[in-house]
């Protein structure tokens, strides 16, 4: 199999610490595949299947939590292309492997605004895409004409407009065999400086909300409908409570904290004991926002 890698423009990083490319600094060690190339990815995952290797897709590690020790699938992630983002008209033709918040400043510059709230969540824009991410009223679904996808199921490439796909809070009628590959979003024409404003303003909310600067996969939890997980576990006194070096954010209780060496065993029991507190003291079950890849 290995032969046959740089054919289909494939780079081989073998035993990679995933506590190194997720935002958690959590994960154990397994290859790497870097694909530079979006028309080899049938061929590699035909490969994969043949010889019995199970895989899965990487975004940008934001939102993730890795198992500990060693895994047993491989890691597939796309390469940055140059440019990442291509402006037509109002279409900014995104790659998945984009940094999102790189493409909304660079569309900004192009006078393309409506995506300021999404400037400060981190990641790809893929993985915003497939979990439809948001922040401060505004969610990257609302602006997606079409994406280009590789579906695992059907092993093909294909595009769908974005009235075939459905967009909800925190989740797509994405599967979890979709790799998000690029996107064209629709963004409304707003001069520079009002988006920049716009933009100041987020990152101020979110500086002085979360805590920024320290490992977390951001929201642990998706919010209850009408209700915030992060004031529920706040109002029960869980800012500080640690499993480990696994703890819940003094700033926004809703954040988890790998504080020091924190291991995902250590994260994933604070993760099942705050969320039996708060069935226990409001009756609600908290479905994870985070993305778990056990062993
Ligand atoms: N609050 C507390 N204590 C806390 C945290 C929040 O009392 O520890 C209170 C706040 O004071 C506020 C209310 O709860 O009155 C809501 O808080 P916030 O505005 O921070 O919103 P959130 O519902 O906790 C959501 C998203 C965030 C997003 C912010 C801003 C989810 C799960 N979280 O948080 O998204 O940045 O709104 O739009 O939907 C993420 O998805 O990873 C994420 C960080």
């Amino acid at each position: 199999m290995l032969a046959a890698l740089p054919e289909l423009a494939v780079e081989l990083e073998q035993g990679v610490s995933l506590a190194r490319v997720t935002c958690l600094g959590i994960g154990g060690r397994t290859d790497l595949l870097r694909i530079g190339r979006h028309a080899a990815i049938p061929d590699l995952v035909n490969l994969l299947h043949g010889g019995g290797i199970a895989h899965k897709f990487l975004g940008g590690g934001s939102n993730l939590l890795v198992a500990d020790e060693e895994l047993p699938f491989v890691v597939m992630q796309l390469c940055k292309p140059e440019p990442e983002v291509a402006v037509e008209g109002n279409t900014a033709n995104v790659d998945a492997a984009a940094d999102l918040g790189r493409t909304v400043t660079f569309c900004a510059k192009r006078n393309l605004g409506g995506m300021e709230g999404l400037i400060g969540v981190p990641g790809t824009v893929g993985g915003a895409l497939r979990m439809n991410a948001g922040a401060y009223g505004t969610q990257i679904g609302s602006y997606v004409r079409e994406v280009r996808v590789y579906r695992a199921g059907e092993r093909k490439i294909e595009t769908l407009k974005g009235d075939q796909i459905s967009f909800e809070y925190r989740h797509t009628s994405f599967g979890p065999n979709d790799m998000m590959l690029s996107v064209k979003l629709e963004l409304p024409t707003k001069p520079y400086e009002e988006i920049i404003k716009g933009i100041r303003i987020c990152n101020e909310k979110r500086r002085s909300s979360q805590p920024l600067g320290q490992k977390s996969a951001g929201c642990i939890f998706k919010n209850p409908p009408g209700a915030s997980a992060g004031r529920m576990i706040d109002e029960l006194g869980l800012k500080g409570f640690s499993v480990g070096e696994a703890r819940v954010s003094d700033r926004h209780a809703n954040f988890f904290i790998n504080s020091g060496q924190a291991c995902a065993a250590d994260m994933l029991a604070l993760i099942a004991n705050v969320r039996e507190q708060l069935h226990a003291a409001y009756g609600v079950n908290l479905e994870n926002e985070v993305v778990v890849w056990n062993g």
